[in-house]
Formats: C-alpha cells, structure tokens, sequence
C-alpha cells in the first residue's frame, strides 16, 4: 500500500498512533502548544523530565519516551530543530526527514507529526516527509522481509489549527517530487544485473508514460548508426549492450532550453584496465548521474515550469571480454573528432563526450551533465560533495543557489587550462585521460571539447550518490543527490524576471 501523507485537523495530543513527533525550535519547548497540551495530559511530568534531561531542542537533539498507556500514542519523540532564525527549507526538510526515517522502522505504521511554530514551507515538509520514509526493501524474502510497514503520517500545525488549502497543495507537490527522487534512489540501490542500459532505459518509459513525456530510446545498433561511437566502444564488452535515451518535457510557453546529460554506467568493472576487487560493487553506482537527470525530468514534469528540459542518458556497461575496447584503440566520435583510448576505465567522459554533442544539436540554452567521472573529486571533496564546473560565472552562482535551497552540496572547482595540454595525443585528435594529479579537472577539460560554445555545467557526482550512512534527508545507500538541486536551477530558469 502506498504511503499516505496528510494535514490532519483532529486533536495530536488525542492521537492513536504508533509514534508522536514533536518537531520543536531551540529554546521553545515549554511554550510549544503541543507541548505544554501534552505535559497536562502527562500530569506535569513531561516538561519535568525535559527539564531533567536538558532537553533544549537543539539541532538534531531527540527525545524518545514510553507513554506507558496515558496518552493514545505508543512512543512520544521530540525532535529538535535547533534555533527559529535559522530554521530554512534546507534545514527543515533534513531534519524532518531524519526524524521521520528513524521512527518508521517495523513497527511503526501510523505516525503524527506536529510541526513547529515558525512559517513553513509545506513542499519541503512534504518531500521531507515522504524521503525520510523511504526503503528498499524489495530485495528481503523470510524474517527480513517487512511485515507491515509505515501506512500513514497525519501532520499537525502546532497550534491545532487546520492548515490553509494553499498549503494543503504545496504539501501533496512535495510528496511528488520526493517520488520523483525516489526513483533516482532506486535506480542507484537496483543491482546491476537487474538495473542494466535496457533496465535504466525501462526506468526512463515508466516515468515517461506516467508524466506523458516524449521519448527515444536508441539500442546498440542505432548508437552506432547515430555515429556515437565512443559510447559504442564502452559498451562493447558487455552482453548487455548499451542504450542511448532521450527523454523531453516541452511546455507551451518556454523562456529556456536546458539539456541534461547523464553517465549511465550500470556497472563499471574498469573494462580490461580491470578494478581491484575491494569496493567494485559500489560501481552499480555508476549511473548515478543518469538516475539523478532522470529523477529531475520526473520533478520537472510534476512542478510543470515554464522551461524546456530534455533529460538524456549514455547507458553502458564498461565490461572486460574478447569483444572489449582497449588501450591505444582509436575511436572517431560523433563530432568528429579522433579518440585515443588511454584506460579503459574512464570510459564515463566517452559515453558523455558522445552525448554532450548530441545535446548541443538540440541548441539548448545551457547544458549541465551529471556523472560519477571520477575518484579525484572524493579525494578532493570528500564523499558528500559535488565538485562543479562550469563556463560561465553567472551559471555556476546560479547552480549554487539551487544547492542551497535544496541542501545539497555542490562546491565550484576550477578549470585550469595548463591540464588541459595533457590531452594531446601523439596518433589522434584528444588522448582521453591525463596524469592523476587534478584527474577531476582534466576530466571536465575533455567534456569541455564537446560541447562546442553551450553555456555548461559539469558535475562530478561520484561521492554523494551513494552514502554509506544516513544522513539529513539522505538515507543510507541511494540517495537522489542532485535531482532537488537541479529542479531548483529548472524552476530558477522558469523565472526570468528574477
Ligand atoms: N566511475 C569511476 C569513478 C568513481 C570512482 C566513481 C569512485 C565513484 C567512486 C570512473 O569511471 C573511473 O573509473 N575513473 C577513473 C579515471 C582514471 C582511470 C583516469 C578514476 O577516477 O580513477
Ligand atoms: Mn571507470
Ligand atoms: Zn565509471
């Protein structure tokens, strides 16, 4: 059954349910109203134990506590949010979504949850609601397997007071785009055997049939008949061959043309320049930045902007096999241009050399490309960072504005021009990798040839797709990165007075 998420006008203090969040603001907890209706109900004993414990509602504090059968809940939980002045969208969602993903485990089923006093933004709720339950769990069979799981969150103003029919709107727009990021979730957690380029391309007619979007997929033969050959060579050591899948949102009335472009590696073993076997698995991950253009486009279709966006996606899987593309191997790409194979393991900025033209064909307005391009972006930023690039100064700001708001973290990294010399080649056009110092610069150098005088962004995902803990709004594993950022830029675009 699917999760259902609503205002409630009813009483939260009288309400029969598995667990009671209580979200508070630092500093506030004895003038919540909940609170203080809850502490009566508690015959006092409620804010003498906050008191005891020095409970103060500081960012991400919590307190849990029996009801021992005196109120209808089961479990009581206040949930700190730390200080009002700095309480924005960003932070209420994250920590929202946290309190709710802790208390939605087996046996939770009903939860309430009761908002602080502050104005809010419900579409941050919504989504915070809705990604703070999300599992996957498809995979359990026996004990592991849910036998019940979280059917409802009722939400609550602090006051009691029923919500305006506004918010009410905004709140049920929140809870689409978290599926939309949901769907960017599952395709990173899906194991690669299951989630190949012909499941990535499934994923994209899903969403395209449910949101009526136009799409085209092309299959091994018409990458190469398109002339995409430098995404053909990735694929073809692999059984299962690749897909190249554009999917569009064109609305009537438009201010911009943006191209997202995806890598779309379902697994990257490295090809014959073969990964050590320690942490291969991770590289199901590999298409995390296909997951996340695609999550946008399904974000995109349910906010309905006034902009264009297409979403396309260079799926492969980078295999070794007598059929694979080697070292020294030259490729011609589909602008033309020559290719000496240097490590068959960067084989993302070939598939997305090929697809960055085929988005500048389409005369977008700006281009941005999302990929797991490279371990030196972790080396520099660590695992929950994006590194940026970007052509133009006003893009990037504008990249970093939709970070913000969304509470993802994108930091801007340089294009310097002197790595950028190591990409000559002795017997072709472009070698397509340099030395390992700066590897996530000269990686974004080489996208750079590709996409002619498009205003672009670059951005290297390869940390924060897939966490190995949970975190804010993140859970542990798949985490949606990059598709509520990228919805921002979208909706940012869609504004053209601003
Ligand atoms: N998919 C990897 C990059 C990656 C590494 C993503 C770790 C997430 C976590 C990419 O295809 C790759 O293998 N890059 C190489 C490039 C090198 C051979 C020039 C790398 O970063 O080592
Ligand atoms: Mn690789
Ligand atoms: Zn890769």
């Amino acid at each position: 059954m699917a999760l259902q998420i609503q205002l409630a006008s009813t009483d939260a203090t009288s309400a029969v349910c598995d667990a009671l969040i209580v979200s508070v603001c630092q500093g506030t907890v004895a003038s919540h109203p909940t609170v203080v209706a809850l502490d009566k109900a508690l015959g006092g004993s409620l804010l003498e134990h906050v008191k005891a414990v020095e409970f103060e509602a500081k960012l991400d504090q919590v307190l849990e506590l029996p009801t021992l059968g005196r109120i209808k809940a089961k479990k009581l939980v206040l949930l700190g949010l730390g200080k009002l002045a700095e309480l924005d969208a960003a932070r209420l969602r994250a920590s929202l979504a946290a309190g709710v993903r802790a208390n939605s485990g087996a046996s939770i089923r009903t939860l309430h949850l009761v908002l602080p006093e502050a104005e809010l933004d419900f579409r941050a709720i919504g989504e915070a609601v809705a990604l703070g339950a999300y599992r996957f769990t498809k995979y359990f069979t026996g004990e592991r397997k849910p036998k019940s799981e979280l059917g409802k969150v009722s939400i609550h103003l602090a006051r009691g007071s029923s919500a305006s029919a506004p918010d009410r709107k905004q709140l049920d727009l929140g809870v689409a785009i978290a599926d939309a990021v949901a769907i960017a979730r599952d395709a990173v957690n899906e194991p690669p055997n299951v989630l190949t380029p012909e499941g990535l391309a499934e994923v994209a007619r899903v969403l395209a049939r449910k949101h009526k979007l136009k799409i085209k997929v092309l299959d091994k033969k018409g990458i190469l008949a398109a002339g995409m050959n430098l995404h053909y060579a990735v694929g073809q050591g692999s059984e299962n061959e690749p897909r190249f899948i554009h999917v569009s949102y064109v609305p009537k009335k438009k201010h911009k043309k943006i191209v997202f472009v995806g890598k779309g590696i379902t697994f990257d073993s490295g090809g014959l320049c073969i990964k050590p076997a320690a942490g291969m698995g991770d590289m199901k991950s590999d298409m995390g930045g296909a997951a996340a253009v695609l999550g946008m486009i399904a974000a995109v279709a349910t906010v309905r902007p006034e902009v264009e966006v297409h979403a396309i996606v260079a799926a492969a899987e980078n295999m070794p096999d007598a059929a694979a593309y080697r070292p020294a191997d030259i490729f011609t790409s589909l602008d033309g241009k020559t290719v000496e194979i240097i490590n068959t393991d960067a084989e993302g900025r070939l598939v997305l050399a090929d697809a960055l033209t085929y988005a500048t064909r389409l005369k977008p307005d700006i281009i941005i490309d999302a990929a797991t391009l490279t371990g030196a972006a972790l080396v520099a930023l660590g695992k929950t960072c994006s590194a940026f690039y970007s052509t133009e100064d006003e893009l990037a700001r504008a990249l970093e504005r939709a970070a913000r708001t969304a509470g993802e973290q994108f930091w801007r990294m340089p294009l310097i021009e002197e790595l950028g010399e190591q990409l000559k080649s002795d017997v072709a056009d472009l070698k397509h990798t340099a030395d390992r110092w700066g590897g996530s610069i000269s990686a974004a150098l080489f996208l750079r040839e590709f996409v002619g005088k498009c205003p672009w962004i670059h951005c290297d995902v390869a940390g924060p797709v897939l966490a190995d803990r949970a975190k804010g709004m993140y859970p542990k594993g798949g985490t949606g990165h990059a598709v509520l950022t990228f919805l921002n830029f979208v909706e940012q675009a869609g504004r053209p007075s601003k």
